[in-house]
C-alpha cells in the first residue's frame, strides 16, 4: 500500500518483475552486451563512479527488487533505497536496506547525501520533474544524481521495437502522455502503463533542480534503447 493507502501499482506485478521481467532484461539481447544489453550497467559504472569516501551512501529512489544494489556497492558505494511498493521491496530483502517511500517526498534531510540514483524509474513517475527536485533537496552541495531510463527517443508507445533490426518510430514522440500501448503485450508498459517525456522535457528536469549535467551516454543496439545522464548539484562556492 501507498502512505495515501492505495496498492501500488508494481505490487500486483512484483513476483513477474523479479523472476521474469529482470531476467529477460539481463539475458536476452534488446542490445549488445551479453547480460547487460541496454548497458544499464556500463552507464552506472561510468556516471557512478567511485564514492567521494569509501562506503558513501548512495540512495536508490523507486529501487524495487534491488536489482542494481550488487552493481553499486562494488563501486565502493553504500546502496540503499526507498520504493512506493511493498512488493517490490519484499524481493530487495539481503540486496540492500530499503524503505517504503515516495521519491517526492524523501524522509531525508535537506543537504544529506552524497548521491541519489534513478535506475529506470523516470517512466513510472508521471510527474519526474518534481522528483529530481526532490533528489536535489537531498544531495549535499557537490553531491551526484545519476538518471539512467528508458530512451525517450526511441522508446515508447509511438516506437515499435518488434523488429531486433530495426526500430519504426510512429508519431506520439512530441506529446508528453501516458499509455499502456506498447509493442510488446508482455512487458511492463502493457502491465502498468508508462509516462513518456520528450527529451527536452527530460534534460529540463535536471536544470530546474539546478543540477549541473556533467556527462551523458547511450546504451543497447541497433537504436539506443537507454539513455543516462549524471548532473551535480553545485558546490557552495559555485553558488
Ligand atoms: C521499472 S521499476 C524499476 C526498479 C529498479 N530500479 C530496476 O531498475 O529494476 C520502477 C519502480 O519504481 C517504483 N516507483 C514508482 N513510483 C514511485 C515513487 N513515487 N516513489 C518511489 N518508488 C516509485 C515502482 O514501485 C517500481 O518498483
Amino acid at each position: 500500500m501507498t502512505s495515501t493507502g492505495s496498492p501500488a501499482p508494481y505490487d500486483e506485478i512484483a513476483d513477474w518483475y523479479e523472476t521474469e521481467f529482470l531476467a529477460r532484461r539481463t539475458r536476452i539481447g534488446l542490445g549488445a552486451a551479453d547480460g547487460d544489453p541496454l548497458e544499464i550497467d556500463r552507464a552506472l559504472a561510468e556516471l557512478l563512479g567511485t564514492p567521494p569516501s569509501d562506503g558513501a551512501a548512495c540512495l536508490e529512489i523507486g529501487c524495487g527488487t534491488g536489482v542494481h544494489a550488487e552493481r553499486v556497492r562494488a563501486l565502493g558505494w553504500t546502496p540503499i533505497g526507498v520504493d512506493l511498493s511493498a512488493g517490490m521491496l519484499r524481493h530487495s530483502r539481503g540486496r540492500l536496506p530499503a524503505a517504503r517511500a515516495d521519491a517526492a517526498r524523501l524522509p531525508f534531510a535537506d543537504g544529506s547525501l552524497p548521491a541519489v540514483l534513478a535506475a529506470m524509474v523516470h517512466t513510472d513517475m508521471p510527474d519526474y520533474p518534481a522528483v529530481v527536485r526532490e533528489a536535489a533537496r537531498v544531495l549535499r552541495p557537490g553531491g551526484l544524481f545519476v538518471h539512467i531510463g528508458v530512451h525517450p527517443c526511441f522508446c515508447g508507445g509511438f516506437a515499435d521495437r518488434g523488429d531486433a533490426e530495426a526500430v519504426v518510430i510512429r508519431p506520439g514522440y512530441r506529446d508528453g502522455h501516458w499509455t499502456t500501448a506498447s509493442w510488446s503485450a508482455d512487458g511492463v508498459r502493457a502491465r502498468v502503463g508508462a509516462t513518456h517525456l520528450p527529451l527536452p522535457a527530460l534534460l529540463a528536469a535536471p536544470l530546474a533542480a539546478g543540477l549541473a549535467l556533467t556527462a551523458a551516454t547511450e546504451g543497447g543496439t541497433p537504436t539506443p534503447s537507454m539513455l543516462a545522464f549524471a548532473a551535480r548539484r553545485q558546490s557552495r562556492e559555485a553558488q
